[in-house]
C-alpha cells in the first residue's frame, strides 16, 4: 500500500504583544471600523526587538514535537517556509535544526510567501513518499512586522507575526495527505512584492501591494485550486469537515466558503485576532482548531493559500 504523510502533531507560536486597531488609529490615518469592515481584523501580534523568525519557528516546532510525543532526534527533514529568514544565509531551517539538536537529514527554507506552508507541506510529502526521509518538521514562520511600511495605511493594518508547525510521517492507511496542487504565475509579481533586499539588490525593502487586484485574483485562484484537489481525490466540497485557509481577509474567507457552498462554521478563522501572518497563517489556524477540539483524527480538511508571486496551492488531507 502507498505511503501517505500523516500529521502526528501541530504547534504554534505567537509573540505576547497584542496591537489593537485602536492603537493603529493613533499612528495612522485609519479607523478600527474601516479595518474590521474591510478585513475582519481586530488585533495582531507583533514581536519585540531582538526576536528572530527562528525563535518563533523553534517554539512552534517544539509544540508540534511534544504533541506528537517525539523529540528532535526523531526528525530527519526540516523545512521552514518564510519570507523573513533570520539571515540571507544560512537557511533559517538550519538554525532551527541546530536549536532542536537535530544533526542528521536535510534542512532548507522555502520561499513562496503566503503560500509557503502549502508549498512546504507538498514538497515534504513528496520526499517522504519517495522514501528519502522518515519524519519531517514543516514550519511556517514569519516576522512581517519587519517588512511592513508602518507609514502606509493600506498595508500596515493587515499583517502580524507568528509561526506554526506540523510533524508528518509517511504511513500506510486512510489518513494523511490525499491530494495537493501548487501553482505560480510570475506575471503578477508586481502586485505584491518587497521593493528591496536582502539579496542581489543590496537595498532594504518594504512590502508593497495593490490590494484590490490581489483580492480579485485570490478569490478566483483559491476557488479553482480547491476544485482541483477535491477532484483529484474524488471528493466534493460537501464532504469537507474543515476548510483551513490562509488568513488574509475575512471577506476572502467568506467568498471562498460561498463558492464551495459551505457555511462559515466549517471554516477556521483566526484573521480577527492574528491578522495575516503569511506562511504561518495556515499552520497557526490548524493548530488552533486541533487544540480547541474542532479538528479531530479522521476529519477531511482542505488547506489553501495564495500569495505574492503569485503563488497559490491547496492540500486535501484526512487528519
Ligand atoms: O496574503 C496574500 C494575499 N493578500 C491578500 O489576499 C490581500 C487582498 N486584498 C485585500 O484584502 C483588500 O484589497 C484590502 C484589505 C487590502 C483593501 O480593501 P479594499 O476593500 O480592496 O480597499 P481598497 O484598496 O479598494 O481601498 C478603498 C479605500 C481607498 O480610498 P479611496 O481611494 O476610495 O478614497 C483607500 O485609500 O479605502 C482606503 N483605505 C483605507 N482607509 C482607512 C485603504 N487602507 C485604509 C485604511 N484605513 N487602513
Amino acid at each position: 500500500m502507498a505511503l501517505r504523510s500523516v500529521i502526528l502533531g501541530t504547534g504554534s507560536a505567537l509573540p505576547p504583544t497584542v496591537v489593537t486597531n485602536a492603537e493603529l488609529e493613533q499612528r495612522l490615518d485609519t479607523s478600527s471600523t474601516w479595518i474590521v469592515e474591510r478585513t475582519g481584523i481586530r488585533e495582531r501580534r507583533i514581536a519585540g526587538p531582538g526576536v528572530k523568525t527562528s525563535d518563533l519557528a523553534v517554539e512552534a516546532a517544539m509544540g508540534a514535537l511534544s504533541a506528537a510525543g517525539l523529540t528532535g532526534a526523531d526528525i530527519d527533514l526540516v523545512i521552514v517556509a518564510t519570507a523573513t529568514p533570520d539571515e540571507t544565509f544560512p537557511a533559517t531551517a538550519t538554525r532551527v535544526q541546530a536549536q532542536l539538536g537535530i544533526t542528521r537529514g536535510a534542512a532548507f527554507d522555502l520561499a513562496a510567501v503566503c503560500s509557503g506552508f502549502i508549498y512546504a507541506l507538498t514538497v515534504a510529502d513528496s520526499l517522504l513518499k519517495a522514501g528519502q526521509f522518515q519524519r519531517a518538521l514543516v514550519i511556517g514562520a514569519e516576522l512581517f512586522s519587519h517588512l511592513v511600511d508602518w507609514e502606509d495605511r493600506t498595508t500596515a493594518v493587515l499583517f502580524g507575526d507568528g509561526a506554526g508547525a506540523v510533524v508528518i510521517e509517511g504511513r500506510e492507511g486512510d489518513r494523511g495527505l490525499l491530494s495537493a496542487r501548487l501553482h505560480a504565475d510570475g506575471r503578477h509579481g508586481d502586485l505584491l512584492f518587497v521593493d528591496g533586499g536582502p539579496g542581489s539588490t543590496g537595498t532594504v525593502g518594504k512590502l508593497r501591494m495593490k490590494g484590490r487586484e490581489v483580492f480579485r485574483h485570490a478569490v478566483q485562484n483559491l476557488a479553482s485550486v480547491t476544485e482541483e484537489v477535491l477532484d483529484d481525490a474524488g471528493y466534493s466540497a460537501a464532504d469537507l469537515d474543515w476548510v483551513i485557509p490562509h488568513q488574509a481577509n475575512a471577506r476572502i474567507l467568506e467568498a471562498t466558503a460561498k463558492k464551495l457552498g459551505l457555511p462559515m462554521d466549517r471554516v477556521v478563522v483566526t484573521v480577527d485576532s492574528q491578522a495575516n501572518t503569511s506562511a504561518a497563517s495556515v499552520p497557526l489556524a490548524l493548530d488552533t482548531a486541533v487544540r480547541d477540539g474542532r479538528v479531530k483524527p479522521g476529519d477531511l480538511c482542505l488547506l489553501e493559500a495564495m500569495g505574492g508571486g503569485f503563488t497559490w496551492g491547496a492540500v486535501l488531507l484526512r487528519f
